[in-house]
């Protein structure tokens, strides 16, 4: 397929020339996760808790990915966008050929990719993107990439477009940059791929800190980091360290050379820095306070907070202001996004702690359940009236931070009425994308249309809803049964029998159907 016939590709784009690698790992494909920082629903959503409310279209939109991998994050934005059109580019051939094998397995014909350094893409004839994204690309690329990057945002982001770019980023990686110096220093010369040689390091560096050299007594920050490295996907790890380059910085030299492009810093991408009282400590709100540049607060907010890894965005001018009081949000259904007896009864969200069982939450949760109240009627129901509307409104914004609650971007379908017995999955590709990966990263992803994004569900119930998706799934337990005992030998420490399967597809379809079909993941065949 050449770029040209396909969505969002320029006119004149012509075959690009095989790309060298720049110093960045090839011998290695990258893990492939959906990342849903990168939805438009998700990126809207933390510019309206930072109290912007931009005007960026969420329907019929032009989506670029730079660095985009083996396209898990665009496939999903492509599935649940099938208005939209989307491309994705990348330097590696092999995650191109992933992408686009994924691509057309789940049968999404608004989606391309190109394979081409960014340096080469940024000069291409593209028309304007109301989304660009780069996730995991900025810090571990050299200088000139670096600028390919930020010139591509600014030569093709639409006038109301919106731009994340992730990074490593300083104080937060102050103390652990020399960890990848050392590594660095160690495998230099060593035979062999990637992978190999970052085990290498790893153990190089356990090394070290076994034999109590000042860096790590000195900086607990490393060893806790290096333990995480030995727990993640080694080629996570060989991306992470094998690079020629690799330089975390401070979010103030990323918002200058922005600038040079005609961009502005808008917000995080992860909602919790975006929020006015929990951005930092409390104890220092009044400090920030004073400090009138919009920038320079958000420079000693990261400093603060000791940024170790952040998700900004641009725009070409900052869109409207609006107040807690008059935002979108209140427009917005609220919801809980797992079975309730999934919820643990304490909640971690962001800074603070809350109880299930605490009156406020309580409340929220119960008139919240069925997915079909706006924040505005939540806040007015009978339990909930005697609290200020902002209290209720800030409540919710927190515990969308565990992740078990979510404000939603469609409004709810007509009638529930009863679970049908074979679920028919929105998108039609939701199961492929499910599927996909599913052993490699132990859980799946699944598309949720009105959240404009995708839950994650472990194993078992990844395996379910696929089991219950089956167009003839008038066995859905044997079939459980089979894949478990054949594929998943180790997931459960019993052989499973068709009964005990077919017990766990109900116990699912009580506790999980009603949360998929207000999610829009379900619906009547
Ligand atoms: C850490 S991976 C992140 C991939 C993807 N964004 C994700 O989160 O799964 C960085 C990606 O950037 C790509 N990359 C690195 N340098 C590049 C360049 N100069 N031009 C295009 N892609 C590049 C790599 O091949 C790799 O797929």
């Amino acid at each position: 397929m050449s770029p040209s016939s396909q969505p969002g590709a320029p006119a004149d784009a012509g075959q690009p020339t095989a790309p060298e690698g720049r110093g960045y790992v090839l011998d290695e494909p990258y893990t492939a996760r959906y990342f849903d920082l990168q939805s438009p629903a998700r990126m809207r959503h933390s510019m309206r808790c930072a109290g912007f409310d931009p005007a960026t279209p969420i329907q019929g939109f032009r989506y670029a990915e730079l660095g985009c991998g083996n396209g898990a994050t665009l496939a999903m934005l492509a599935a649940l966008h099938p208005d939209s059109s989307f491309l994705g580019i990348d330097l590696n051939p092999a995650h191109i050929a992933a992408a686009t094998a994924l691509a057309q397995s789940a049968g999404l014909d608004n989606l391309m990719f190109l394979q081409a350094d960014i340096a080469q893409a940024c000069a291409m004839p593209w028309g304007a993107f109301d989304y660009i994204t780069a996730h995991g690309v900025y810090a571990w690329v050299d200088a000139e990439v670096r600028d390919s990057l930020l010139r591509f945002i600014g030569r093709h982001l639409a006038p109301q477009g919106v731009a994340y770019v992730s990074y490593n980023a300083l104080p937060g990686w102050s103390a652990k940059e020399p960890l990848w110096r050392l590594l660095d220093h160690h495998i230099a010369d060593l035979p062999g791929g990637s992978v190999a040689r970052v085990g290498e390091g790893l153990r190089f560096l356990e090394f070290l800190r076994d034999a109590g050299v000042p860096y790590f007594a000195q900086n607990p920050a490393a060893g806790a980091h290096l333990e995480m490295l030995r727990a993640e996907d080694p080629r996570y790890v060989a991306h992470e360290f094998c690079n020629r380059h690799f330089a975390p910085l401070y979010c103030s030299t990323l918002f200058a050379d922005a600038r040079r492009q005609g961009l502005v810093f808008v917000a995080q991408a992860e909602t919790q820095p975006n929020l006015p009282f929990e951005r930092v400590p409390p104890a220092c709100l009044d400090y920030l306070a004073r400090i009138a540049d919009f920038e320079e607060r958000e420079v000693a907010s990261s400093l603060l907070r000791n940024d170790g890894f952040r998700t900004d965005l641009y725009m070409r001018a900052w869109p409207a202001a609006v107040d807690l009081e008059d935002s979108p949000l209140w427009d917005q259904a609220f919801t809980t996004l797992t079975p309730l007896r999934d919820i643990p009864a304490e909640l971690v969200c962001g800074s603070r702690r809350f109880h299930l069982s605490d009156e406020l939450v309580d409340a929220i949760t119960e008139g919240c359940a069925a997915g079909r109240l706006t924040m505005r009627e939540l806040a007015a129901l009978p339990r909930l009236r005697r609290h200020s509307p902002r209290l209720v409104l800030e409540t919710a914004l927190l515990l969308e931070l565990s992740r078990h609650y979510a404000f939603l971007t469609a409004p709810a379908p007509a009638e529930d009425g009863p679970l049908p017995e074979c679920w028919r999955l929105a998108p039609g590709s939701a199961g492929v994308l499910l599927a996909s990966r599913l052993r490699e990263n132990g859980f799946g992803h699944l598309a949720a249309p009105r959240l404009g994004s995708a839950i994650r569900l472990d194993v078992m119930a990844s395996l379910a809803v696929l089991c219950l998706a089956e167009p003839d799934a008038d066995a859905p337990g044997a079939r459980l049964a089979d894949w478990l005992n054949r594929d998943w030998p180790a997931l459960l420490a019993f052989r499973v029998t068709e009964s005990w399967a077919g017990g766990f597809l109900d116990d699912f379809r009580a506790h999980w159907g009603p949360v998929l079909r207000k999610l829009g993941v379900i619906g009547a065949r």
